[in-house]
């Protein structure tokens, strides 16, 4: 398998000159790993017009080793990284204007650069190595495609699991209990487990709310897999659902399967998020679904694309996208369908092989 991490570094290249950067130092984890493979808590990166140099501590000195190989220079800072890597950059000829990640940089570490970097011209950059990262390689998938089986098994093993009784955080625990036996590396946020009313609340946190019949219950998670995340939601109904449960379900599913059936590259964001608002509004729902449809995935839970109603830039073929479309009736309860989706040329591949149709558990 050819090393992505070349041509990764090449297009951030690119990208730079265009901007005309002589360099980007690199302060977001997920984009240090994107480029070098290092997964370590502590680095700093940086990319110049022909050199790389990644600097992390003494913890991360064999890791390091072993992730990084020959693909940029490792020096391994025994005091801080910040002070190794002003006297890495005055080695470094030419340079001159230097992008930092305006969104991953934190005012304390600003005002070095300000200080310690007053002799480089610093100018703030959005989104470059995020970009790149949008569209992703068949690497990329299959660790992502990984990730949902992973899930996917331990929501089967959670539903078989539940019972009338147990509380929310009975629940959450066998579900990342199952994600973690069945190979997830990490949960990539606390898992959502909410029932009865609570459903309605749509980022609930499991609590010690006991489950009982007649309530829906609402699984969100995801699993992680060589740092590539899946994003999974499911409501199931504990006994008989209602007329009124069953309407609402509908609605739903009907909702994720047209944006999933629909969502194409080439649309932008806002018209994938249409897809889904429209069945929803038709079934009177509308305003139930206050949230927007979808979110990229890979090395982080949330990044680009959008799907949401004011997301103006186009969808890319090879983009990693969550479907979940919800509705939520304060005080009564809610349903979310959350799929993940790889978008091609000719239309959308699902990765997430679950069940739909609304499980009654007995
Ligand atoms: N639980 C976060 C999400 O589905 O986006
Ligand atoms: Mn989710
Ligand atoms: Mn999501």
């Amino acid at each position: 398998v050819p090393d992505a991490r070349g041509q990764r570094l090449a297009a951030l290249r690119a990208a730079l000159a265009g901007a005309h950067l002589d360099g980007l130092l690199i302060t977001s984890l997920p984009n240090v790993r994107y480029l070098t493979g290092f997964s370590g808590s502590n680095a700093l990166l940086f990319v110049g017009a022909t050199d790389a140099l990644l600097l992390t501590d003494f913890r991360y000195q064999t890791q390091v080793g072993d992730e990084v190989g020959d693909t940029v220079r490792v020096r391994i800072e025994p005091t801080s990284i910040w002070s190794g890597f002003w006297s890495a950059l005055s080695g470094i000829p030419g340079l001159e204007i230097t992008g930092f990640e305006s969104s991953h940089l934190l005012h304390r570490d600003f005002e070095r650069l300000l200080e310690q970097g007053r002799r480089w011209r610093w100018r703030a950059t959005v989104d470059l190595v995020e970009a790149l990262r949008e569209r992703k390689d068949e690497d990329e998938l299959a660790s992502i495609r990984d990730a949902a089986e992973i899930g996917a098994a331990a929501l089967a093993r959670t539903i078989q699991s539940v019972r009338v009784g147990m509380t929310e955080l009975d629940v959450c625990g066998v579900l990342e209990q199952s994600l973690r036996s069945c190979g997830s590396e990490a949960h990539p946020f606390p898992p959502i487990v909410a029932s009865g009313p609570r459903s309605a609340l749509p980022h609930a946190r499991a609590s010690t709310r006991a489950i009982a019949l007649g309530d829906f219950l609402l699984l969100d998670f995801g699993a992680t897999f060589r740092g590539y995340c899946s994003d999974i939601t499911r409501t199931v109904v504990l006994g008989r659902a209602s007329e009124r449960q069953r309407e609402v379900y509908a609605a739903v599913l009907l909702a994720n399967e047209r944006a999933r059936m629909g969502v194409r590259p080439g649309m932008r964001g806002c018209d994938a998020d249409a897809l889904a608002r429209t069945v929803l509004e038709e079934a009177g729902l509308g305003e139930a679904f206050g949230h927007s449809l979808g979110h990229g995935i890979g090395l982080e839970i949330h990044e680009a694309p959008r799907l949401s109603r004011v997301a103006e830039t186009m969808l890319q073929s090879g983009a990693v996208v969550t479907i979940e479309p919800g509705a939520y009736v304060p005080e009564w309860g809610g349903v979310r369908i959350e799929d993940d989706v790889v978008l091609r040329d000719e239309g959308s591949e699902l990765l997430t092989h679950i069940p739909r149709e609304l499980i009654e558990l007995s």
